[in-house]
Order: C-alpha cells, then structure tokens, then sequence
C-alpha cells in the first residue's frame, strides 16, 4: 500500500481484519519491519488519540518518529499557489512539503476542512499536495473529508463487539456548539457501506451528507425510528454540507442528545464514539459511562489500525 487516505486503499476489509487480529496478539510481532525507517507526523491541527496511537504504532514497528506541530513552532505556511506573499506566511508548502520528505520514509498528515470554501475542502487540496510532492508515502490522520485510521479501528471495534453476522449499526448526527467537519461521519459512512451490516444515518433535515458518502445507506430523520432494533449507536456531530449553508451550524437541538430514551429503542446497543466528545451535547453522562459505552476499546483500536496501516506502507517501501 502506497498511499492511505480512503476505504479503497485497504483493499480486502476481510483482509485487513485478519492482520488487525494478529498484530492485536502480538503488536510486536512485526517490529524488524521499521528498523532505521523514520515516520514524520505533520498536524495542521489538534489531536489526543491519532498523535499518540500512531506514534505508538510506529514504535511497535521499530519506527522513528518525528512530530511537527506546524502552528506550534513551525513557520506558518501558505498553501494556496499564486499568492504574493507579502502576509504573515513566510513559507509556502511547496517547499516545505519536499523539505521534509527529506528526512523521513512515511508522512502522516492531519489537515482539517477549513470550512471556507466546501471545493476546496473536498478537494483535500492540502493532503494532495503532500501526496503530489513530498516524494514520499502518505497516510491521513484525518483530513477534510475522511478519518479513515479512525473508520478502520471502528470497524475493527464492530467486528470484536458484533453478536450477528451483520449488526444493525446507526449513525447519529447529536448537537454541538461549535461546527465541526463531515469528515469522521463520511469515512465512517464510507466504510460501513463498504461492509454487508444494515447501516442507517438519522439527522435532523438539512444535515444530508454528499451523496457519494450517503451511498446505499438509509437515511431516517426520526432518529427514535432510526434507533429500532440497532446494535451499535455511532454518534457524531457535523456542520452542514449542502449548499450556502456548508459549515453552518443548523440546529443545536438537545431532543438529539443521546440519552437513555434513544438507547432503550434499540437491540441493547452499544454505544461509540471517536472522542473527543462533548458530555450532555453528544451523549448523556449516563449513557457514556454505562457498560454498553465501549468508546475506550474503540479509542485502544486506534492503535491497532495504525500498526496495520503502517505495516503495509513499510512493506510496499
Ligand atoms: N478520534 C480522534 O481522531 O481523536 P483526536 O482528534 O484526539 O486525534
């Protein structure tokens, strides 16, 4: 595997479950592999879990890791070409991206929508241009329309917690104070259509996804409808795709709020989240901290995920 950035570049879900499942039994087992091979982890923004998890990954692996807060220290960039740059970006990434394939053999990239302009957002301008001149393999650490470290570490999360075959799993937009990017609930969309489970979106009306993540899911807007008979609550919040409102925050109707009247309208779900999550917005403190909450485990198969995805990436080297 080159370059990890969507579902496609996994290839084999069955596949790649089987190899989360044996490094899961000995996450060393592979630890020759990134001898004298360096990592290079670039945040445009903050992280918890995908900074430590996939630094942990690459020292399962014998990975070295450098880690570039780029607004901590770093020179702040100009991304966009044609610029004159007279402002206070005194670096482009067009060098800077070469710059640092230098000194590394992968690079992860964490670059969220800016909610500017929703082209350019879909376009993963920044991501791409790591992946067009960095001379180097690139992974996401969560980009402006996919999280995909975090879709396959859900996923493996499903497949150790399922009790069928194919679990009926929900995905439910939740109320937020500030807008947040589409991209963890189009991945997560992205790879459970890729799976055989009934999968099913709820929002309120106007938080439609694009329809190229939406894919052969249902879409219910009665969220209480949605919950009937799930195995899995996966709650998230997003901003507005469509149109002028891109970015906008619609609703901060806390009916949504994932409390135990939605929980008991389902299969005895279990209840997930990538967190970081906002208490009593998102879910109720209730739900979270009751035993069907397995947010923790699927936050630990974040680790997993990214040792898998590495493995590959050093093995196509
Ligand atoms: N879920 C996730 O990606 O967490 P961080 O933003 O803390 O990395």
């Amino acid at each position: 595997m080159k370059n990890f950035t969507c579902v496609q570049d996994i290839g084999s879900l069955k596949v790649a479950l089987d190899e989360a499942f044996e490094i899961k039994k000995d996450r060393f087992k592979y630890v020759e592999l990134g001898k004298n091979k360096t990592l290079m982890m670039i945040f445009f923004n903050s992280s918890l879990r995908t900074r430590l998890s996939t630094q942990k990954a690459a020292m399962n692996l014998g990975m070295n890791v450098i880690v570039l807060d780029i607004n901590q220290g770093a020179w702040k960039l100009e991304t966009e070409r044609g610029v004159i740059m007279d402002g206070d970006k005194p670096e482009h990434l067009l060098e800077a991206i070469p710059v640092m394939g230098c000194y590394c053999d992968i690079i992860g990239v964490r670059s969220f929508a800016q909610f500017e302009n929703r082209d350019y957002d879909y376009e993963e301008v920044v991501l791409n241009q790591f992946i067009k001149y960095s001379g180097r393999p690139v992974f996401s650490m969560e980009a402006a329309t996919r999280h995909p470290l975090q879709s396959f570490a859900d996923l493996i999360t499903i497949e150790e917690y399922k009790k069928t075959k194919l679990p009926k799993v929900v995905m439910s937009w939740a109320p937020h104070p500030r807008p947040l990017p589409q991209a963890v609930p189009n991945s997560f969309a992205e790879w459970m259509n890729a799976t055989d489970y009934e999968f099913v979106i709820t929002h309120p009306e106007g938080y439609e996804l694009a329809p190229e993540f939406v894919g052969n899911a249902r879409v219910e807007y009665d969220q209480m409808k949605a919950f009937e008979g799930a195995d899995f609550i996966y709650a998230k919040n997003w901003a507005a795709y469509s149109g002028d409102n891109y970015g906008k925050i619609l609703s901060k109707d806390r009916e949504w709020t994932i409390g135990d009247r939605q929980m008991g309208m389902t299969n005895n779900a279990y209840f997930m989240h990538c967190l970081p999550v906002r208490r009593n917005m998102i879910v109720t403190d209730d739900v979270i901290e009751s035993s069907q909450s397995i947010v923790i485990p699927e936050a630990a198969n974040r680790e997993i995920s990214a040792t898998v995805v590495l493995k590959r990436m050093l093995q196509a080297l």
